[in-house]
């Protein structure tokens, strides 16, 4: 019922609306206020879309992993036609069941990777794509310091070849992937005008990628960037149904998560000494649909505005304590997490959190959920998918 009446809406947005921007505009606000599952809803966003010119269509790289799967959801909510392209070095094809389960749409998938051009050039050819957003790529720190050459290769040169086909197939609007660990160590709130200085290999590819594209953006004033430093993304789809389940958990939520499915005995935390109010150490967590509504905001923009080449961080701008992340997820779950505390870890800092004014400001987003929501739907995913995607623990 309330999905005939929200079509009906958009339809009657469509017939009397003054311009075809003010149909799109009211369109959207009306879908984005509706469940996810109202897919005529969206169908009548991109109707309304094709009078300023047809639905995006928009490549996710990536699209198949934790953040891009997100963002997926999002970029359909918001009256995008979305791809995915994922080399499942890091993804299940089964995300496509649960996007479709989540949407009611069937995102098309090519498992194709970024190194290789002549999948890239073929894929572009056959595919008209508006714009791009960038998350393929290896993200492990600790691993990247053991295998510096697979995480340059992956990450970079898989950046080179997909912006050469973009430039090949005329395709110049990119949103980015970046990281907050391109800057350079500081205890105090960070802006994009800070210093950067990464420590880890996967923190310069990260850098040399965002110097790549400024390059790029210097010598053709043509396209449109935006290169998004995230914080910590942590979190999942309030349904459950898609979430983050590394094999070997990099994050705390994500291993506190594992602890509480019992398939680690206990939390290390690293150190209780530090200038903190509970000693422990302190980051920027934000919730993934943030996240994802922050892409939606860049990308948007983007479309909407000059050609540029512009970096915003991505984070709450408040700091959360490793105990008291314990304690949010203990409210959420029900269940105690056991941990010990251990030495601190070299080169870990007190407080890392991020000034996100500029993009609260230039992109019109805010992160909104709270932490215990975060936990909650972490919980959510992780009590209902212990193993992730999979039926049975991870071969060692
Ligand atoms: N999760 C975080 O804490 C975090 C923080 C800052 C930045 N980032 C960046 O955000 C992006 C997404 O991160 P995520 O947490 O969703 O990671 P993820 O591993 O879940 O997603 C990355 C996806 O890229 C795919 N992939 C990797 N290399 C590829 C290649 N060469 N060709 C095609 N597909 C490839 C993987 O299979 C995976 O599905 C990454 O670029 C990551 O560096 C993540």
């Amino acid at each position: 019922m309330r999905r005939s009446v929200l079509l009906v809406g958009c339809a009657l947005l469509l017939l009397v609306a003054a311009a075809p921007g003010d149909c799109f505009h009211l369109c959207r606000a009306a879908c984005a206020s509706s469940s996810e599952s109202q897919r005529g809803c969206r169908t009548a966003l991109r109707a309304a879309m094709a009078g300023e010119g047809g639905a995006k269509h928009i490549l996710c790289t990536g699209g198949a992993g934790y953040i891009g799967s997100h963002t997926v959801v999002h970029l359909l909510k918001a009256g995008y036609r979305v791809s995915i392209l994922d080399n499942l070095s890091n993804a299940s094809l089964k995300v496509k069941e649960r996007l479709k389960q989540i949407t009611g749409e069937d995102v098309p998938l090519f498992t194709t990777d970024t190194i290789d051009t002549d999948a890239l050039l073929k894929l572009f050819k056959e595919q008209k794509f508006d714009g791009v957003i960038h998350y393929a790529a290896l993200k492990a720190v600790g691993e990247s310091v053991a295998m510096p050459l697979e995480y340059y290769t992956n990450n970079v040169s898989g950046t080179l070849t997909l912006l050469k086909v973009m430039r090949e197939a005329g395709c110049k609007v990119l949103v980015f992937s970046s990281s907050a660990t391109v800057y350079a160590p500081k205890e105090t709130p960070l802006t994009e005008q800070d210093a950067l200085g990464p420590s880890n290999p996967y923190g310069w590819t990260k850098f040399m990628i965002e110097q790549i594209l400024q390059d790029l953006y210097k010598s053709d004033p043509s396209w449109k960037i935006s290169i998004l430093r995230y914080f910590n993304p942590v979190g999942a789809h309030p349904s459950g149904r898609i979430g983050e389940s590394p094999s070997q958990p990099n994050n705390l939520l994500p291993y506190i998560q594992q602890v509480a499915v019992g398939r680690r005995p206990q939390l290390s935390v690293f150190g209780n000494d530090y200038n903190t109010p509970d000693g422990t150490g302190v980051r920027d967590y934000l919730h993934v649909e943030d996240l994802a509504e922050g892409h939606i905001a860049a990308l948007t923009k983007l479309f909407q505005g000059d050609p540029c080449c512009i970096t915003h961080n991505l984070g709450t701008g408040k700091g959360v304590s490793v105990l008291e992340m314990v304690d949010s997820f203990e409210k959420a779950s029900g269940v105690k997490i056991p941990y010990k505390i251990e030495a601190r870890r070299a080169g870990d800092l007190a407080t890392v959190v991020a000034d996100p004014s500029k993009a609260n400001k230039e992109l019109n987003w805010t992160a909104k959920r709270t932490i215990q929501e975060a936990c909650a739907n972490a919980w959510k995913w992780q009590s209902t998918n212990p193993y992730g995607y999979e039926d049975a623990p991870p071969q060692k």
